[in-house]
């Protein structure tokens, strides 16, 4: 199971990797709980100061496992303790978060790089949200950072309407910094990770809080994500949605 999410440090830097390539990195409350406990582990570390998360070539992540959200519908539970987990790690991380994102990055894909500070995508990358389109709502508070980032309209396009961004327009969109050939974007995301890491510790931390502000309002929207996202997931809506995914014929 350690597999699926692998965290490895390299001098001051931690990289955490999602590592389930034969399903694109649809991320199971296992991988949520293992990606938790690196990034609240990091924090603790005096000796790391920048974190790096990653995929596999071509799928950063296909969002949430879907079969994962038919079960929890089934049982009538909502978005899974350990993931929420994950994400209030993301909000409460003091320590600067770079993404590398090679290929596909659906759902909780893209909306965790709204809690980054830096990110670095492949050409190929392919960035959606299709939360509405499967009878959802979005998370990992996007639906305050989203606007905020991108504007109502820009973001509305993403989050509610489901219209994929490519690199170039998730670049416009304010969610990338740096667009890469597929094969150097994990070390362009390891570069830019080590610069961070070489900044004045005390300087960088305070200049960092001063620009993303308390966590506590992306955690209150998480919040309140989560309650409706619980509603949402045992609607026939997402029901039927997850139906058409999971008995799909290809
Ligand atoms: N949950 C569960 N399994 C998933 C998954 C997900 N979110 N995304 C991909 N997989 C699985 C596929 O079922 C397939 O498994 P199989 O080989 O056992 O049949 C495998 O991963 C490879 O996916 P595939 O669909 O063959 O790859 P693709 O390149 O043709 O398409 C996606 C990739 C991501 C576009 C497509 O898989 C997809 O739409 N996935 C669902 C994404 C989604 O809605 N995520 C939730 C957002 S809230």
């Amino acid at each position: 199971m350690a597999d699926l999410v692998t965290v490895s440090d390299d001098g001051p830097v931690r990289t955490v990797r999602m590592n389930r390539p034969e399903k694109k990195n649809a991320l199971t409350v296992p991988m949520y709980e293992a990606m938790a406990d690196a990034i609240e582990g990091a924090g603790a570390d005096p000796a790391l100061r920048c974190l790096v998360i990653a995929g596999v070539p071509g799928a950063f992540s296909a969002g949430n496992d879907l079969q994962e959200f038919r079960n929890a519908a089934d049982h009538a539970e909502g978005l899974a303790p350990p993931l929420l987990r994950f994400l209030v790690a993301l909000a409460r991380a003091e320590m600067p978060l770079v993404a590398a994102v090679s290929g596909l990055a659906v759902g909780i894909g893209t909306t965790m790089l709204l809690h980054c500070d830096h990110v670095v995508a492949s050409s190929d990358a392919r960035f959606s949200t299709p939360f509405v389109h499967l009878g959802l709502v979005p998370e990992a508070a996007s639906s305050l950072l989203g606007p905020r980032r991108m504007g109502h309209a820009r973001a509305f396009a993403l989050l509610a309407m489901g219209r994929p961004l490519d690199a170039a327009g998730a670049v416009a969109a304010g969610i990338v910094n740096t667009i890469a050939p597929p094969a150097e974007v994990d070390g362009q995301a390891m570069q830019a990770a080590r610069e961070i890491a070489a900044l004045p510790a005390e300087a960088l931390a305070a200049t960092r809080r001063l620009m993303r502000g308390s966590p506590d309002e992306a955690i209150e929207r998480i919040e309140e994500e989560a309650d409706l996202f619980g509603v949402r997931l045992a609607s026939a809506e997402a029901r039927a949605a997850f139906e058409a995914f999971l008995s799909r014929k290809r």
